[in-house]
């Protein structure tokens, strides 16, 4: 890029040489101004009218133009007298960012010699729009971050100058920014972003916003990027049990290891500080020994046999921890529910094993049931035989009378097996027998019988004494020593 700096010295030297040798040259530039990117042949102005010169003295007295980079960009008409411009002028190439920009140029007329001055002030035109060094701008902020608080963004360039160099920028309208114009010295201008409102990643974790830089040319050209701004996370939300308090209702025989339930908590940060690892919070023996808890997963799983008649519910506290350590709690309650694993119980508290006959309704037994299951399964029916003469009666609470429901007969039968039967309502429904041999004891209620009503004894007369003469038989169908018979004759009548 040529620049006036350039073109300067080189001038002077020029102006010294020929100062030095002809007094006659003009003390005063003539000025003169085109606009940039003006067509090559366009006219500038009437050279020799300004100088004063006759028409027909330019091309007598070879008259040219000499501009002081040597680069011929005018030319003199010499049959007009009229000065033109020999190619298109780029005011950005010649001047850069750099106003006024000069192009010095000397009229040289010969015989005599004749020199004269010239300025071509070459204006600006809007030409070139502002333009970002990238596509894109990437901005991170904290989403923490204050509103008021400033962010320097590129600036764009502008290579024309003046009102037609980079004016202001503007950003796509949008809630939480605005830009500023920061006008820095050397005419540069800065765009700031400001934050207006307080941001919220979990809201809303990325802008993508259009910064327009303007210029001041008429019309006003443009130029735009992208802002990208990356809201970044700031560990400011814990985790949270969303469905607590968790309920689970658990069979009290489920298996080792199976699963009761998985916990879930959310955190909304990103990264390390929205993962989440769980645990139990303030858990009694008890519940570390019954359950463990996946750190990862939240899966609740039992370590240990349940027992519905040893604990009903678990309340378990659960805790879920970020990776920037703040933390959310919960609740699980885990019901356990009664599985019909017990059969009924029944204990003997008395037992008579013999019961005389012909007593009224004696006890023979008293005894208690029990099932350590709860509800249905837990209620039972307790029964005997029809076919036996006992009774069973319901006492108090769980005891249960067997009792003899007629006077029994020895003789008829002298033992009985009674199986008590109890049985739950459960599913399965379970069952306990138990076997009560009851014997019946005699009692002397049955008189000795003849077997004969009359016997009829034959003996021969003169017989001798101690002669045998014949038998009579009594039984006696009572037990032991009440069957016992002794014989004797009565006095004869
Ligand atoms: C920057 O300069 C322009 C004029 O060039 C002016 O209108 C604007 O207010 C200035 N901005 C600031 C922030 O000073
Ligand atoms: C009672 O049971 C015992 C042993 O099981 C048996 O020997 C006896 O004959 C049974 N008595 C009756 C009356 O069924
Ligand atoms: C009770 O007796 C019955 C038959 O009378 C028998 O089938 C059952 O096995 C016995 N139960 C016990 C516990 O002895």
């Amino acid at each position: 890029m040529k620049t006036p700096e350039r073109i300067q010295p080189n001038r002077q030297v020029v102006a010294f040489v020929l100062m030095g040798f002809l007094s006659q040259a003009h003390l005063e530039p003539i000025r003169y101004s085109v606009m940039e990117e003006t067509e090559s042949g366009s006219f500038i102005a009437h050279l020799a009218k300004d100088l004063g010169l006759g028409i027909g003295e330019l091309a007598t007295r070879s008259a040219r133009v000499v501009s002081d980079d040597d680069k011929q960009r005018l030319q003199l008409d010499h049959q007009t007298g009229d000065l033109l411009l020999r190619e298109k002028l780029d005011r950005e190439e010649l001047c850069g960012p750099v106003e006024p920009c000069i192009l010095h140029f000397q009229v040289l007329l010969e015989t005599p010699v004749q020199f004269f001055e010239g300025e071509l002030s070459i204006e600006d035109t809007n030409d070139h729009s502002p333009v970002f060094p990238t596509g894109e701008i990437l901005l991170k902020i904290l989403e923490n971050s204050q509103p008021g608080t400033l962010f320097p963004l590129k600036l764009a360039r502008d290579l024309d100058v003046g009102s037609n160099g980079l004016q202001k920028y503007t950003i796509s309208p949008n809630s939480h920014f605005h830009v500023l114009t920061r006008n820095h010295s050397e005419g540069k201008k800065y765009p700031d972003l400001v934050q207006d409102k307080a941001l919220d990643r979990e809201e809303q974790p990325e802008f993508t916003l259009t910064l327009i830089a303007l210029d001041g040319g008429s019309p006003p050209r443009s130029g735009t990027t992208t802002v990208r701004i990356l809201i970044m996370d700031v560990n400011d939300n814990a985790p949270e049990f969303v469905h607590t308090p968790y309920e689970v209702q658990v069979l009290e025989n489920s298996p080792l290891e199976s699963s009761v339930l998985s916990v879930s908590a959310r955190d909304i940060d990103s990264g390390n500080f929205g993962r989440v690892s769980y645990g139990f919070f303030q858990a009694s023996d008890e519940i570390k020994q019954t359950f463990s808890i996946n750190e990862v997963t939240g899966e609740i799983r039992l370590t240990m046999k349940l027992d519905f008649e040893h604990i009903k519910s678990y309340h378990i506290e659960v805790e879920a921890i970020d990776g920037g350590g703040l933390s959310g709690k919960g609740t699980v309650v885990i019901h356990v529910v009664d599985v019909n694993d017990n059969a009924p119980e029944l204990t003997l508290s008395s037992l008579t094993n013999s019961i005389p006959e012909n007593a009224p309704e004696t006890v023979v037994s008293i005894f208690r049931i029990r099932d350590r299951d709860s509800g249905d399964n837990g209620k039972m029916i307790c029964s005997i035989p029809d076919n036996l003469p006992f009774l069973l009666k319901p006492t108090f609470k769980n005891f249960y009378t067997l009792v003899t429901e007629s006077p029994l007969d020895r003789e008829s039968q002298a033992e009985y097996n009674i199986t008590i039967t109890v049985t739950d309502l459960g599913t399965p429904r379970l069952k306990t027998q138990h076997n009560i041999t009851v014997t019946v004891s005699d009692v002397n209620d049955n008189a000795p019988a003849f077997s004969q009503t009359t016997y009829t004894l034959r003996v021969r007369e003169n017989n001798s004494p101690a002669l045998h003469i014949g038998s009579v038989s009594a039984t006696d169908s009572d037990a032991g020593a009440n069957a016992q018979v002794t014989y004797s004759l009565l006095p004869p009548q």
